[in-house]
C-alpha cells in the first residue's frame, strides 16, 4: 500500500513538471513573437502602452497601427510628435491630454514609433 502511494506521488510530480515546462515553453514563444516591442516600451516608465493603445487608439488606427479611420502609424519615428498629437489631438483626432497621464502619453509615443 505504502509503496503504491509513493509511485502515485512521483507520477503526479512528473505530470506537474511536464505541464509547467509545457506552459512556460508556450508563453515564451508568444512573448517573443508578439509582445517584444511592448516590453521595451514598458521598461522606462513602468507603463505598458499596449493595452492603452488597444483601448484608445486601435479603433481608429488599427490594432497594429495599420490605419483605418485614422492614418497608418507604422512609419512614424518621432515620439515627441506622437506625444503632441495624442495630447492635443488635431484634425479628426480627439485630444487625450485630459484623459491620459503624462506617463501614459510618453509610453504611447515610444510604443507608436515601435509599430511596424
Ligand atoms: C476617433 C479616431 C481616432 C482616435 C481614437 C485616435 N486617433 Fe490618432 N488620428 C486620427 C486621425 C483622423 C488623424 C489624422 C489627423 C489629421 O488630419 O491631422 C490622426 C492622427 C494621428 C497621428 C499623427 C499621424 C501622422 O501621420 O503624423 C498620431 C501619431 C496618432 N493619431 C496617434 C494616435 C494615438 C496614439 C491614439 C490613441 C491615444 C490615437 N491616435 C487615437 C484619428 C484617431
Amino acid at each position: 500500500m505504502h509503496r503504491k502511494h509513493v509511485w502515485s506521488l512521483l507520477l503526479a510530480l512528473a505530470i506537474t513538471t511536464a505541464l509547467v515546462i509545457g506552459v512556460a515553453g508556450c508563453g515564451g514563444e508568444t512573448t517573443t513573437t508578439t509582445a517584444a516591442p511592448t516590453e521595451t516600451t514598458a521598461a522606462p516608465s513602468g507603463v505598458d502602452a499596449a493595452p492603452i493603445y488597444a483601448a484608445k487608439c486601435a479603433g481608429c488606427h488599427g490594432a497594429g497601427g495599420e490605419g483605418g479611420a485614422g492614418p497608418d502609424l507604422r512609419a512614424l519615428t518621432d515620439a515627441a510628435a506622437v506625444e503632441a498629437q495624442v495630447t492635443t489631438g488635431g484634425g479628426a483626432m480627439p485630444a487625450f491630454g485630459d484623459t491620459l497621464s503624462a506617463e501614459d502619453i510618453t509610453a504611447l509615443g515610444t510604443f507608436v514609433i515601435d509599430l511596424e
